[in-house]
């Protein structure tokens, strides 16, 4: 329901800190010319572009269960393949793809064991399988200040650190429950430049994803209140966020 938005709101969202992750799980799954991979939960693509970037529309495939992202992803990368599907039921038969990897969605999926094990079902034997999760529960990841600033005001409010792969070694848990093999544990970490703080906060106010549906969901002065201290916590501009990511790599 939270990513029912445009693809240009989760863009400034949380597009400007996924872009940069995605070279990162390319190389993590080793990512090369001449194989053909999946993007599962391709979004408007930000993962899509350095796929086919690295390997050609043609050897690409992806997708989203969010009509609008797979849309968007669609127009953004032509002649890749982008389909209306989720992880727990990939449209795909055994074995299709040398590597199936999924970047900032298996927190989202609503079974994330069934999602992990679909994707290494479609991918050959001994290929890669990879995936990633904001250190939501480290408050390392990218909306760190937000949900502590949220806390500060409403202490019962529920943020994304129980979400799953969203803590230390989960997400590693995950891949062995789907009975994937050889799991290698990493952190990814990217660096995004905030040139003034309403940059950093208006995309907060788009809609887009849990951060995104509390502000909707605030008064007008609960939302003053939030984005002021959000203000107070955050360096002066222009500033860096550094966001890392848990991110795993298991063998199908
Ligand atoms: C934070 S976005 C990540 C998008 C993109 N991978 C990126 O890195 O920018 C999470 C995405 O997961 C998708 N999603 C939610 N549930 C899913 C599921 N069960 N299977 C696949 N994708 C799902 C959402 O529609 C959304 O596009």
């Amino acid at each position: 329901m939270s990513f029912d938005v445009g693809a240009e709101a989760y863009d400034r969202f949380m597009g400007r800190y996924s872009v940069g992750l995605a070279a990162l799980m390319a190389e993590l799954a080793a990512v090369q010319a001449g194989q053909r991979v999946l993007d599962v939960g391709c979004g408007p693509g930000a993962l899509t572009g350095e796929l086919v970037a690295r390997l050609g529309p043609g050897a690409v495939a992806a997708v989203d269960p969010s009509p609008k992202f797979v849309t968007a992803a669609q127009e953004r990368n032509p002649g890749v393949d982008v389909q209306v599907a989720a992880a727990e039921e990939l449209p795909f038969r055994d074995h299709d793809f040398d590597a199936a990897l999924a970047q900032l969605v298996v927190h989202f999926m609503a079974d994330p064991v069934a999602g992990l094990r679909e994707m290494g079902r479609v991918t050959r034997q001994g290929g890669a399988v990879a995936a990633c999760v904001w250190d939501h529960a480290g408050g390392q990841g990218p909306l760190g200040v937000f949900w502590r600033a949220v806390h500060e005001l409403d202490p019962d409010a529920r943020d994304e650190s129980d979400l799953a792969g969203a803590r230390e070694g989960h997400l590693a848990e995950l891949f062995a429950a789907a009975e994937l093999g050889a799991i290698e544990q990493t952190l990814l970490a990217v660096r995004v430049e905030h040139p003034t703080f309403e940059e950093w906060w208006e995309p907060f106010t788009l809609g887009v994803g849990p951060a995104g549906a509390y502000v909707s969901g605030l008064a007008d002065g609960d939302r003053d209140r939030l984005r002021e201290l959000c203000r107070e916590l955050l360096p002066a501009p222009p500033f860096t966020v550094t966001a890392q990511a848990w991110a795993v790599r298991g063998r199908a």
